[in-house]
């Protein structure tokens, strides 16, 4: 097996060829004045099984062409098999169409893939359970919860805490880990998003508030703006709750999401490296987890 990475997650790709007992293997990348890129292999692919690592956070589009154009290196120099593993999918939350006139723009990066003639793809706690049936390609889904119980499971043996799931998108998700946690009680906070502007408020509870304890542990895909996890921990705070510990798989952190988050009631933030955290976005509360380990399995198997 070969594997290759692109520009958006060297660091993760590292862990994880380490793991395998491998090296990456060299890409020149070269982007010219006008700011086309250009890829070219370093290796030998013949017959080989390869994999390219490149998660699709920000530069969104400049990490998904980057992308397209490996696996093209990869095909046209004659790999046996490709598999993408894209740790966050860009645009995964694009999923379908919210109003009319919309493109699905997860559906177009889909479909490029495909025509490229990738053979699997590998992908981390995806936003939908549907968006693995939008591939006509085999799809692997990896969860970090695993990861998260852990953790979790030590705070709750401190105190007792309850789950909380920040939108009821995330119904699934809260099930899950609380299944992994012995079915530890979970409550979810009502999130309402304004579809043209993209606001949203969250004012109201679904489940048995009785079950909320004074430590919560909020679980969620991912924290963009960090609105989401600010507003549900202010819900939170208004029916009691005094301890707040936050776990999201993916930091995509976009505007001021770190600030916000330092400056909350929030006590620590975990989330994975699924995104490369620049140095600028990195602050005191949060601890990243790695899911190279999960990922290298993965690819052991195959
Ligand atoms: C949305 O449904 C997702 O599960 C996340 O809750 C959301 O994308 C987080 O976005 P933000 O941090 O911008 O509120």
């Amino acid at each position: 097996m070969k594997i290759f990475s692109g520009c958006s997650n060297v660091p993760l790709a590292e862990k994880v060829a380490n793991e395998l007992g491998l090296r990456l293997s060299p890409i020149e990348f070269h982007i010219f004045p006008d700011g086309e890129r250009r890829v070219k292999l370093n290796d030998t692919v013949i017959d080989e099984d390869t994999v390219i690592i490149q998660s699709t956070a920000a530069p969104v589009d400049q990490n998904y062409m980057e992308l397209f154009f490996i696996i093209d290196a990869l095909k046209r120099s004659g790999a046996r098999s490709i598999t993408a593993v894209i740790p966050y999918l860009g645009y995964q939350r694009q999923d379908h169409v919210f109003r009319d006139g919309e493109s699905v723009s997860l559906q177009v990066m889909i479909r490029i893939m495909e025509s490229l003639e990738v053979d699997n793809i590998i992908s981390i706690d995806l936003h939908s359970i549907k968006i693995p049936e939008l591939f006509h390609i085999q799809v692997k889904q990896l969860s970090a919860l695993p990861l998260f119980a852990e953790q979790i499971k030590k705070l709750s043996q401190q105190k007792e805490c309850s789950l909380v799931s920040p939108d009821l998108g995330g119904l699934r998700r809260i099930r899950m880990i609380s299944e992994l946690l012995d079915n530890m009680p979970w409550v979810a906070t009502v999130k309402d998003r304004d579809l043209q502007s993209g606001d949203i408020s969250i004012k109201s509870f679904e489940g048995d508030m009785a079950l909320l304890k004074k430590r919560v542990c909020i679980v969620d895909d991912m924290i963009s703006s960090g609105k989401t996890i600010v507003q549900s921990v202010q819900l939170l705070q208004k029916n009691g709750v005094e301890e707040f510990y936050v776990f999201a798989t993916h930091p995509v952190f976009s505007k001021d999401a770190t600030t916000l988050l330092q400056d909350s009631v929030i006590s620590k933030v975990f989330v994975t490296d699924t995104v490369r955290i620049p140095v600028e976005h990195r602050f005191p509360k949060l601890e990243v987890l790695s899911v190279a380990d999960t990922i290298a399995a993965e690819l052991q198997e195959k």
